[in-house]
């Protein structure tokens, strides 16, 4: 090379070879290159001393800003290159979900959705959201008193034997147990607002039960309910009736209603069960409800004064009603699901249906 180059001559040549360096290796060879000590500036910055003064102080200036530029060269080159490998490097780890939801392989067996029960449960809450009614839960073990005691069930009450009764083996005997029904939600709510003025209360609480029964097409021992309560001023059976045939045709479809016949229960006087439309052959009348037409969802009635005496509500102020129904059972006459068993089997052919 000789001994004084063309200063400009120098910059296009580094800006060359800084344009062709694609990798960071790339980078730093021609970073070295271009300005380390055996590169063509440092070269002619050396041979400053065989100038005169003044050309030397001239030169020197120039060497110094076309080094300077060369510097920003690769600097910029530099920074564009990690940049655009970050990317193709991010785009490498990327993993592609969408094949799982697919379905294929590799990966799990396809994409989740809640269970059935889970979906009935979401479909069944907003149904009384979209009615005013707000959502509430409770423990799935409870003393005796909340499942049966201010139910106005006391202990020699015949009526415990409609519910066969799982205890738990806790303190006294037969004092704690799993709840057989989800109405002992209502007892903790009604007590809760006894304490803090929440009155007036309308509520769905869902959740899970059990009973010892053995499993069969129409039963299961852990099972899920949706317990209503409403208490407030002036509130008749008819309100309770109004309410049973507006959820069913909003959740069931206009064509299903709905009628109550007296029943028994402690907690509700007077107390009704609630049967709807036969889902599967719509009224005409088919093995599956006995030729009647009808199918049993489940059991209300007006809210017992014995109920809200052991809360502590002034009847003379409130009234309210109750109802409950089966969560599984909803499921079972909406989609026509012959055994009731299959909810809990796990089936994955079963489940993907819904
Ligand atoms: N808890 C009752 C059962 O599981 C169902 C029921 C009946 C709930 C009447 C109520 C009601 O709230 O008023 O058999």
């Amino acid at each position: 090379m000789s001994g004084h180059p063309d200063i400009d001559a120098l910059v296009e040549e580094a800006r060359s070879a800084v344009a062709s360096a694609r990798t960071t290796e790339d980078i730093r060879a021609v970073a070295a290159s271009v300005t380390g000590k055996k590169s063509p500036v440092a070269e002619a910055s050396r041979s400053l001393g065989t100038l005169d003064p003044d050309q030397r102080r001239e030169r020197g200036r120039a060497l110094h800003e076309a080094r300077a530029a060369i510097e920003a060269l690769v600097e910029e080159r530099r920074s564009t290159i990690t940049a655009e490998e970050r990317a193709s490097q991010l785009e490498a780890d990327r993993i592609d979900l969408t094949e799982y939801i697919a379905g294929t392989t590799p990966g799990p067996a396809g994409r989740g959705r809640p269970h059935l029960v889970t979906q009935t449960r979401d479909e069944l809450e907003d149904v009384f959201v979209g009615m005013g009614f707000e959502v509430a839960e409770g423990p799935e073990i409870e003393t005796d008193w909340f499942n049966f005691g201010a139910l106005n069930i006391p202990p020699p009450h015949p009526a415990r034997g409609m519910w066969d009764t799982f205890y738990l083996d806790l303190g006294v005997p037969e004092s704690t147990l799993l709840r057989t029904h989800t109405s002992p939600v209502q007892i903790h709510l009604m007590e809760a607002a006894v304490s803090t003025g929440g009155l007036p209360i309308h509520a769905v609480m869902p959740g899970r039960c059990y009973r010892r029964d053995t499993p069969d097409a129409r039963h299961l021992p852990v099972f899920h309910q949706i317990e209503g309560l409403v208490v407030d001023e002036g509130i008749t059976f008819a309100d309770l009736a109004g309410t049973i045939e507006v959820f069913t045709t909003a959740y069931f479809g206009p064509d299903i209603h709905s009628r109550l016949r007296p029943a028994y229960f402690p907690f509700t006087e007077p107390s009704a069960e609630f049967e709807v439309t036969c889902t599967i052959c719509h009224g005409e009348g088919c093995r599956t409800c006995s030729q009647t037409g009808w199918i049993e969802l489940g059991g209300c009635g007006m809210v017992d004064p014995a109920v809200f005496e052991a809360v502590g509500i002034d009847t003379e102020r409130w009234s309210g009603f109750a109802f409950g129904f089966g969560i599984d059972r909803c499921a079972q006459m909406r989609h026509q699901i012959a055994d009731l068993r299959a909810l809990t089997e796990n089936d994955i052919r079963f489940l993907r249906q819904f």
